[in-house]
């Protein structure tokens, strides 16, 4: 009895693993800072762009990814949209350590309209630091 408990929890672990393992893009949206107002989890598909909705629109304060080796580009203006702006319509890449992800107002970037979700790689990179040293 003990043994086929014991396979039966085994087989409950194995099923549940892919489910429970985080992928990368899980980010946490709220209209408030410090995680606080509405709140919204959600695991994002990658290399897509997402428009921000309701209750966010216009007041993203929180926006921070989960741990996982992928950043996020916030964008001032709808997916689908064309950049005009000669800083190019991004706030560029945040991160699981981006220091305002609690407090987007600090940066002045609470009215995200659109954000694409990535995996990190060598090209980001070179952009980070392209970025930094300007
Ligand atoms: C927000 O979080 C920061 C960092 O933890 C903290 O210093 C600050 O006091 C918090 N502010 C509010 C209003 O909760
Ligand atoms: C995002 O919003 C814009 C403007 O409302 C719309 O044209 C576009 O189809 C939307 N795109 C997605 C991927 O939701
Ligand atoms: C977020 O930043 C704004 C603008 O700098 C500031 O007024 C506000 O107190 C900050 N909120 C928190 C919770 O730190």
């Amino acid at each position: 009895m003990l043994k086929l408990f014991t396979i039966l929890a085994a087989a409950a672990v194995a099923t549940a693993s892919p489910i429970t393992k985080r992928e990368p893009g899980g980010l946490l949206l709220c209209t408030g800072a410090n995680s606080t107002g509405t709140c919204q989890y959600n695991v994002y598909p990658l290399d897509s762009c997402i428009n921000i909705t309701t209750p966010f629109t216009g007041s993203t304060n929180t926006f921070a990814p989960d741990g996982e080796a992928f950043a996020c580009y916030p964008y001032a203006m709808p997916c689908g949209s064309i950049c005009t702006s000669p800083e190019g319509c991004t706030l560029g890449a945040i991160d699981f350590n981006y220091e305002h992800k609690y407090n987007l107002s600090a940066v002045s970037w609470a009215a995200v309209a659109s954000f694409r979700c990535f995996t990190k790689n060598t090209i980001t990179v070179v952009e980070e630091v392209r970025k930094r040293s300007q």
